[in-house]
C-alpha cells in the first residue's frame, strides 16, 4: 500500500484575520480569504491538500501545533510578530517534527531591525520572504518536492 502524504496545514498568525487593513504598500491590500483562495488553488494544482487556520491567540495557536501531528504531513507558518519573539510557538513548532516552510509576504532582513530575527531559525526547511503571495506558492512547491506529492 502506498501512503500518500499530501496535507499542508497554513498557519497565520497574529492580525492576518485583518491583513487587508494593513498598510497596502507592504502588504499588498489583500484580504486572508484572497490569500486563502489563492494557496487553495496552487496547492491543488501540486496535488497538495491544504488545512487553513488562523487565530490571534498565541496558545491557540501553539495548541493547533500540538495537533498538527494528528491533522497534516507538513506546515506553512507565517506567525507574524511572533516569528520575532515567541519561544512557545517555536517550542511547539519543534514538537510538531513537521517539514516546515516559513513565509513573509513582506521582506522582513530589510525593514525594522527587530523583524530580522526569526525564533524558527533551524526548525524549518526554508524561509521565504518578501516575495508576496507568490511566496507561498514557491513554498507549496518545496514541501510538495518534499513529501513526494504526486509522483
Ligand atoms: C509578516 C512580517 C512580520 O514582521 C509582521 O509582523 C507581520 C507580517 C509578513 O508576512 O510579512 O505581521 O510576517
Amino acid at each position: 500500500m502506498t501512503t500518500f502524504r499530501n496535507r499542508v496545514a497554513v498557519l497565520h498568525g497574529v492580525n492576518f484575520d485583518v491583513l487587508d487593513r494593513r498598510d497596502a504598500a507592504v502588504y499588498g491590500g489583500i484580504s486572508l480569504s484572497e490569500l486563502e483562495r489563492r494557496i487553495s488553488d496552487w496547492a491543488h494544482e501540486l496535488k497538495l491538500e491544504p488545512i487553513f487556520f488562523q487565530t490571534n491567540g498565541e496558545g491557540e495557536f501553539c495548541e493547533y501545533l500540538h495537533r498538527s501531528i494528528d491533522l497534516a504531513d507538513s506546515i506553512i507558518v507565517n506567525a507574524g510578530a511572533w516569528t520575532h519573539y515567541s519561544r512557545a510557538i517555536a517550542d511547539a513548532l519543534e514538537l510538531a517534527r513537521l517539514p516546515t516552510v516559513e513565509v513573509h509576504l513582506s521582506d522582513v532582513e530589510s525593514r525594522d531591525d527587530w523583524r530580522k530575527l526569526s525564533v524558527f531559525d533551524g526548525l524549518v526547511l526554508a524561509k521565504v520572504s518578501g516575495k508576496g503571495p507568490d511566496g507561498y506558492r514557491e513554498a507549496l512547491e518545496l514541501l510538495a518536492r518534499e513529501l513526494g506529492a504526486g509522483s
